[in-house]
């Protein structure tokens, strides 16, 4: 028995009734580009979320941009972020020619310490851009609380998230816009890339439609604002409207496989992921750490089970990112993170037994040590 990380054909196949002629409507309708199903999926992700308006785009990674270009991000501004992230968080911050300024995180649950991030504010400070790792949404209700004190913007990156809920409230409700990616192997995923931004106000909805088709004031060819190529595609919002509706039922699964888990790995002195009392955690992944990482991957690896390191080099430690001149050292617990984490398969196709197979070799190594 082999267990993978993600399984996207068996999810297809388990959809692909339902998925088909939806498909073939669409080819057949002629219209591919901001259709009908843009417009149904931006009205039903909106109302999954709790939020006035959502605007599809291309992917995860321009849904931050253009929500930062849309808050007014110019170069010189700083934001500030999580360096334990996926790149495409910092990595917009700067294409825009703002400072990515990175802060440690709370080593526990792996997201944006608040009180650091209080005291990295300055007078150049614009936005701050926590990022709801591996499905926990960060502590936003207190980072608005100091986004409002010092009147900046709060982005947040639910690229990992959708389905997640922080004081019973659904992602974004506490920023002032947040982003989702539909990534293939996100929660529900698109056929290719996809993402969302969503938010309350009306005057980032109407400027992220218009990014998102070259900056046009939408009377012909007139542009305001020098923007992009970044529409969600009809054949993509299809698709993702016939997972939306499993949303619910695939994060439930998830939830469970992780209940598994902790049953099986408890007292084994594995550190498993820590969950807040006031989030619902929709576990993208379910990571544990290991201080003896690597070996512990080849253990599962030698017995037919993939595990993924999310992310082995902290942000601010990559060559990209040098020239803000941070140093090893400089932020412990991401880098104590990024040597120890492993996630370990979590997706809603697995069986029981699947579980309990990567389980038990976990167990193995836990208690025994290495055994290859
Ligand atoms: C935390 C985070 N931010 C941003 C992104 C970017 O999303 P996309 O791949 O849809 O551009 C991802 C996707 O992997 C992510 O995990």
């Amino acid at each position: 028995m082999q267990v993978r990380m993600a399984d996207l054909k068996h999810q297809y196949q388990k959809i692909q009734h339902e998925l088909e002629p939806m498909v073939l409507d669409v080819l057949a309708s002629g219209r591919y580009i901001l259709g009908e199903h843009v417009h149904q999926f931006e009205a039903e992700v909106a109302q999954a979320c709790g939020a006035r308006f959502a605007i599809g785009l291309n992917s995860g990674t321009d849904a931050l941009k253009i929500s930062l270009q849309a808050l007014g991000v110019k170069p010189g501004d700083e934001v500030i972020t999580t360096p334990f992230t996926f790149v495409a968080t910092a990595e917009v911050i700067a294409q825009l020619g703002a400072v990515p300024v990175f802060v440690d995180i709370d080593p526990c649950d792996y997201n944006l310490d608040p009180d650091l991030v209080e005291r990295a504010i300055t007078p150049r400070t614009k936005a701050i851009l926590p990022v709801d790792l591996y499905g926990q949404s960060a502590d936003m209700a207190t980072l608005r609380e100091i986004a409002d004190r010092h009147g900046l913007f709060l982005v947040e990156d639910a690229a990992q998230a959708i389905g997640a809920r922080h004081h019973e409230q659904p992602i974004g409700r506490f920023a002032h816009t947040a982003t989702i990616s539909f990534f293939p192997t996100k929660n529900i995923g698109a056929a290719g890339d996809a993402g969302m931004l969503i938010t309350d106000d009306e005057r980032i909805d109407q400027k992220a439609r218009s990014l998102r088709v070259h900056g046009t004031n939408g009377r012909g060819y007139i542009y305001e604002d020098i923007g992009y190529t970044s529409r969600l595609d009809e054949l993509q919002a299809v698709i993702l409207r016939v997972k939306l509706r499993r949303l619910q039922e695939w994060n439930d699964r998830r939830r469970y496989h992780a209940t598994l888990y902790r049953t099986l790995l408890q007292d084994t002195g594995i550190e498993l992921p820590f969950t807040h009392p006031f989030n619902y955690h929709v576990y993208h992944q379910f990571t544990i750490r290991h201080p003896q990482r690597e070996l512990l991957r080849q253990h599962l690896q030698m017995r037919g089970i993939e595990s993924s390191v999310y992310y082995p080099v902290s942000l601010h430690l990559q060559k990209a990112y040098e020239s803000l001149g941070y140093q090893p050292g400089s932020l412990p617990h991401a880098e104590r993170a990024a040597a120890e984490v492993l996630s370990l398969p979590i997706h809603s196709e697995l069986t029981e037994d699947q579980i309990a197979m990567v389980a038990e070799a976990t167990r193995e190594f836990a208690l025994v040590g290495v055994g290859i």
